[in-house]
């Protein structure tokens, strides 16, 4: 296996693991973005941008450096894979037109949506520093890895609350 593929299989299974025996939102996310953060090679970013009301993402749980906290739906990469409700893989970020540059190291990036009960969440992103470092099998296991986040949480769960 080269440095950058990854198997996504037993990363499914090491997810479904780690999350099995919590179904808190705020604690699955945060392990999520752990996991693959420490998983992968060559990121330098990984993390959730959640839907706040209509037309915001916010920040979310994140590996990385600060970055930016607010995207208009529709905005950047991440607000084009919310506002189009799929998969946006970016070979070159330079080549796709309103990036939005949080982490200049940047150059390639994988978006996907997470979409609970026909309804859009989120959205989870993942920078490279490498051109061309997701491809087709990333996205898809990222796709599943997010099918699998979804159904091992409950995402009414309070947080700051004792159950
Ligand atoms: N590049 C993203 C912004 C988020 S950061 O990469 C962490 C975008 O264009 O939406």
């Amino acid at each position: 296996m080269s440095d950058s593929k990854t198997d996504y299989q037993l990363l499914a299974k090491q997810l479904e693991a780690l999350l099995s025996g919590e179904r808190n939102w705020l604690t699955n996310i945060s392990q999520f973005v752990a996991l693959v953060f420490n998983n992968l090679n060559q990121l330098n970013w990984a993390g959730f941008y959640l839907k706040v009301d209509d037309a915001y993402l916010k920040l979310g749980p994140f590996q990385g450096q600060v970055a930016c906290t607010t995207i208009k739906i529709g905005k950047g990469v991440c607000g084009t894979s919310a506002e189009q409700r799929e998969s946006v893989l970016v070979k070159d970020v330079d080549q796709f037109e309103g990036h939005i540059v949080c982490d200049s190291r940047s150059r390639s990036e994988l978006v996907c949506p997470v979409i609970i009960d026909n309804q859009l969440w989120g959205v989870f992103d993942l920078d490279s520093p490498i051109l061309s470092r997701f491809d087709k099998q990333d996205q898809l296991g990222f796709e599943e890895l997010i099918r699998v986040l979804i159904r091992s949480t409950d995402w009414n769960a309070g947080i700051g609350h004792i159950n």
